[in-house]
């Protein structure tokens, strides 16, 4: 048995960036998908959630929609559980792991919600198999899922398997690294264009410009090797199997040998050798440099898309007036540049350039901002 083409599927992504990971979804043949709070809603079936998988670079975790139901007290959920066929995906020789969230409803303890759904699953696995999984909260065969809001649950699997912000490339991150999903929502974000060339001034682990490198040149978010949650369920036969692996070839197949040149300069040259390795390991085509961002030198009408130091563990203080004239030179040369701020950091106002466009969205827990200075001549 597969999924059909009916199939409601939630693909999360980092608040802020659902707009961005609907465009991204448009861009992968998935249209139709609704923006709401913390992720994009969108049908598909099999070839869908293993497109999604394997080459969003935006979302965090593909979600599957099992049944949703009106949820004031824990009898309601119980029933609930109890009447979806979980055996059809989790069997007694499958690992099981339950997460709950909890917003504006009656019930609001995370940690009873996902207990008490977990109870529902096996109870029901005994009460039909004589068998029960065991649980593994670190790395589940099945990974169950309780959104409850408004009193409403949602109960969902999560077809993903760990979080797909984990490429499998980035083994050395340096400090205050962003998550690859970010990254890619970010220089999404920015408006670059996927023709001219990309700079990040502030490259730490490079992890922006390896992003943008594999983004222009249509190199899948994910290996090939990588296994994702969905692969391991009962319910995954040959056919499955056969179908996912042409969709995975059909996505390999569209990799572009060239694209526009990105790259990025750090004045530590620690962080510079730790970016080549990670973009050697991700098969990025990215370069990187040892620089101080006031003196490297960018390709005519490159974009500038960064995420500046700040905060005490990164000593902001001493990078903030320095960055302000380098981005009123980059900006005078008609360089567009994004940065992304943290809410509190102080405004940047660079001489001589117009007012920014802001995007508010969050990194971790941090409320941010993406500011832009567009190409002054459109
Ligand atoms: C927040 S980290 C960037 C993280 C990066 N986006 C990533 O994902 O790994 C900021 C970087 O700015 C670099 N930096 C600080 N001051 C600099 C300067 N004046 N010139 C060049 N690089 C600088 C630091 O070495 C640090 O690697």
């Amino acid at each position: 048995m597969s999924w059909g083409r009916d199939t409601r599927l939630f693909a999360t992504a980092a608040a802020g960036t659902e707009g961005a990971l609907k465009a991204e979804l448009r861009d992968l043949g998935l249209s139709g998908g609704k923006a709401a709070r913390g992720g994009v809603r969108v049908g598909g079936g099999l070839e869908a959630i293993a497109r999604l998988c394997a080459r969003s670079r935006i979302a965090v975790r593909v979600l599957i929609e099992l049944d949703e139901f009106a949820c004031a007290d824990e009898r309601a959920l119980d029933r609930g559980v109890g009447a979806i066929a979980w055996e059809r995906w989790l069997t007694p020789d499958r690992t099981l792991a339950v997460r709950a969230t909890s917003r504006d409803s009656r019930v609001s303890h995370t940690g009873f919600l996902a207990q008490r759904v977990k109870d529902g699953i096996v109870d029901r696995q005994r009460r039909l198999l004589g068998a029960r999984s065991s649980i593994d909260r670190r790395d589940p065969d099945v990974g169950v899922v309780l959104r409850l809001e408004r009193d409403r649950a949602s109960v969902l699997l999560d077809a993903s398997g760990a979080s797909l912000h984990r490429r499998g490339w980035r083994a050395e991150e340096g400090a205050a690294p962003l998550k690859e999903t970010l990254a890619a929502a970010v220089v999404r974000l920015s408006g670059w264009d996927r023709e001219r060339a990309l700079h990040d001034p502030l490259c730490g682990a490079g992890t922006i410009p390896i992003e943008a490198d594999l983004w222009a040149r249509g190199v899948p978010a994910q290996r090939p090797e990588r296994r994702f949650g969905f692969e391991r369920w009962a319910d995954h036969d040959e056919d499955a199997r056969a179908r996912v692996a042409r969709e995975r070839a059909a996505g390999e197949a569209r990799v572009r040998a060239d694209g526009p040149a990105c790259a990025g300069s750090d004045e530590d040259p620690e962080a510079v050798r730790r970016a080549r390795a990670n973009a050697a390991r991700a098969g990025s085509r990215a370069r990187f440099e040892v620089a101080d961002l006031t003196a490297v030198a960018l390709p005519a009408g490159a974009h500038v898309v960064a995420n500046p130091p700040y905060g005490e563990r990164l000593a902001a203080a001493d990078v903030w007036p320095a960055l302000e004239v380098a981005v009123a030179r980059w900006r005078a040369a008609g360089h567009p540049v994004s940065l992304l701020l943290p809410d509190d950091a102080p405004a940047l106002n660079p001489p001589g350039a117009a007012a920014p466009r802001a995007h508010s969205l969050f990194n971790g827990a941090l409320p941010c901002r993406l500011v832009t200075w567009d190409d002054p001549k459109g």
